[in-house]
């Protein structure tokens, strides 16, 4: 008896843990700390200066972009959770929580309990989010939607000098043209939308669509710019980490709303720390059974895409041929994700079924 009520109170410990770990007062870790303008930021002679190597200025940088965007978003929803762009920083909270910003090489204490803002330039997690955030930031800023237009926003370079990362628009754009491109015209899309006379299911469906292409093309640039940065992990983190990158394909072709709700739902399951040798999932001990559900997800689908030559991926896609079928892809990877009862043979013959219907 004893030993089952210690069991449920685990468990019970476990699932709030979960819950925290992306959120604070449902909201992203930290994000009451965070600037939520950008004449708050530190500036001289009309130039901000921020230092993407603090989570408190990443998470100012997303705030700033949030309220600055929210105007544009009536399409969408009408209060501010409903916007899409709240997925990116509740993964950057997750990324914090998980020790994911910590510097892997252990050569420097960054991100480590003594110095817990600090965002490691060598962790592989943090160069990826470093592709979601500098770059759609400053077209953001280069469009006019963010600050007044006047103001110029320059990031300030890592300690470790050995670590490249690009600082402004002319710098980032002669480094990442096509993803420069991509966020500008995110941007040019959302300011667009505003003046059309297109129905609000047509405006959402451009928003969201411009949105998730500019995701992709930050995942895909980072999936090179970043690659070596894995050398410092584990193979399972190495592993999860290609899954993960991986699982974006399917979430953008349904169009995901990646607002509040769905985000804490879909990102509550993955694992809340970083992998170490050895760890099998989904027999991960320290893991609840939603993130060893997860993990063994994500690399079945893999698998099966790798089994498939990449079929699986391309089914799916053109699966999501409509936005009912995308509205049912959603549902399904719901399920899949997060009823561990939920198998992958199901997975399969829907699958196959939708494109059939299509
Ligand atoms: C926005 O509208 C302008 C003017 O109509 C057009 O030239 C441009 O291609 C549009 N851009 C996007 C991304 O919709
Ligand atoms: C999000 O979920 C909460 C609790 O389930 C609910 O009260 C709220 O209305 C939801 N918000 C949106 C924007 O869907
Ligand atoms: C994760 O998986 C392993 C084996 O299935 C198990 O030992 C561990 O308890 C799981 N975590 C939970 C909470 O189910």
């Amino acid at each position: 008896m004893n030993c089952l009520w210690s069991l449920s109170l685990l468990h019970l410990v476990t699932l709030w843990a979960n819950a925290a770990l992306i959120t604070e007062n449902g909201l992203p870790i930290l994000w009451d700390q965070a600037s939520s303008q950008l004449s708050d930021l530190p500036q001289a002679d009309n130039v901000v200066t921020v230092n993407p190597w603090n989570y408190l200025h990443r998470m100012s940088l997303y705030r700033i972009m949030l309220s600055s965007t929210n105007r544009y978003m009536g399409s969408i929803g009408s209060t501010e959770a409903d916007s899409p762009l709240w997925g990116l920083p509740l993964q950057l909270g997750w990324k914090l929580r998980s020790g994911r910003l910590v510097d892997p090489t252990g050569a420097t204490t960054c991100g480590q309990e003594v110095d817990p803002m600090c965002i490691s330039a060598k962790s592989w997690w943090s160069c990826v989010n470093h592709h979601l955030l500098v770059v759609p930031f400053l077209a953001g800023v280069r469009k006019g939607v963010i600050g007044d237009g006047f103001l110029q926003v320059q990031m300030q370079a890592p300690a470790e000098s050995a670590e490249v990362y690009c600082i402004s628009f002319a710098d980032c754009s002669a480094t990442h043209p096509d993803l420069m491109t991509k966020w500008e015209n995110f941007f040019d899309t959302l300011k667009n939308m505003s003046e059309s006379e297109i129905s609000d299911f047509e405006k959402r469906d451009q928003i969201l669509g411009a949105y998730w292409a500019g995701q992709q093309q930050s995942l895909k640039t980072a999936s090179s710019s970043c690659k070596e940065k894995m050398s410092a992990y584990s193979s399972p983190e190495v592993l999860f980490a290609n899954n993960w990158m991986n699982s974006a394909d399917y979430v953008a072709a349904t169009y995901f709303l990646s607002n509040i709700n769905n985000s804490v739902l879909f990102m509550s399951p993955l694992p809340s720390r970083v992998l170490k040798e050895g760890d099998s999932p989904p027999n991960i001990a320290d893991l609840s059974s939603e993130e060893n559900h997860t993990l063994y997800m994500f690399d079945w689908m893999n698998r099966m895409n790798r089994y498939l030559f990449g079929s699986l991926v391309k089914m799916w896609r053109s699966a999501m041929c409509s936005d009912k079928a995308r509205e049912k892809g959603r549902e399904l990877l719901q399920d899949l994700v997060q009823n561990p009862k939920f198998a992958a043979s199901t997975f399969l013959s829907i699958l196959t079924e939708m494109v059939r219907s299509c």
